[in-house]
């Protein structure tokens, strides 16, 4: 699928823009081919910096995360990666949750199956990482949560011995964390308090990737 798709064609053929780029982010194509459409997350737009290095390994650990995850229910279908530099993958059709109405409700049976969503990529052995930014979790026209963005996902074949098999753990519970934070502002009266404890409590790993994570995006501004 998107099998001739080629980088230098995709400013031509896009049928939109989900967002151009940014000196650090990718640009978000839509495109179409054979009556079927997917987004395009292309480094190729971006400087030569950046394009060659969190470009590339941005593309490469979204993509291994994506091909380990295939077939889950909620997880975008990878179709192909162009040149290490452009992601091509299914369209979700749907609004992501920091673009919900301010204030709307979302349901028990939502959060439900995003427990679910979130348990199955666990299974897999992967962890997402990033899912506190709402951006990352869709709500589909169908009322279904679809996750996208696995960019900072980590295996767990990855950490599997001590202390990283610690560090994996406490991310499982980060990402499983993220419903507690959408629910205290989606469906608060479904939080107990003890959850709200839990949840102010920041895990060091968290703290210490968030760290790493916002030096190297303040690395990149200050050279690019
Ligand atoms: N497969 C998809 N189907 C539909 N919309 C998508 C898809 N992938 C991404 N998007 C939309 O594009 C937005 C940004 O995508 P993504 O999070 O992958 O990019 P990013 O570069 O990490 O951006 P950010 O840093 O803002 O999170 C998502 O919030 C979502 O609204
Ligand atoms: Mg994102």
């Amino acid at each position: 699928m998107f099998d001739s798709l080629k980088l230098h064609d995709l400013a031509q053929k896009q049928l939109g823009t989900l967002r151009r780029p940014s000196r650090i982010k990718p640009t978000l194509w839509v495109v179409q081919e054979n009556g079927v459409r997917a987004v395009v997350k292309d480094f190729s737009t971006n400087g030569a910096l950046l394009r060659n290095t969190a470009g590339r390994f941005v593309v490469w650990r979204e993509k291994r995360a994506y091909q380990k995850l295939r077939g889950v229910r909620g997880v975008p279908e990878m179709y192909r990666v162009i040149d290490g530099l452009a992601l091509v993958m299914e369209e979700v059709p749907g609004r992501n949750l920091r673009d919900l109405d301010e204030g709307m409700e979302l349901t028990e049976p939502f959060f439900e199956a995003l427990k679910g969503l979130i348990e199955e990529c666990h299974r897999r052995g992967i962890a997402h990482c990033d899912l506190k930014r709402s951006p990352n979790i869709l709500m589909g026209y169908d009322g279904l949560p679809y996750i996208v963005d696995w960019g900072a996902s980590i295996a767990e074949k990855e950490f599997s011995f001590f202390p990283l098999s610690w560090i994996y753990r406490r991310f499982l519970l980060d990402d499983s964390m993220a419903i507690i934070k959408l629910k205290l502002r989606h469906l608060p009266q479904s939080v107990p308090e003890e959850a709200r404890l839990q949840y102010s409590r920041r895990s060091i790993p968290e703290r210490i990737i968030r760290a790493i994570r916002n030096g190297l995006q303040k690395f990149f501004k200050s050279i690019l």
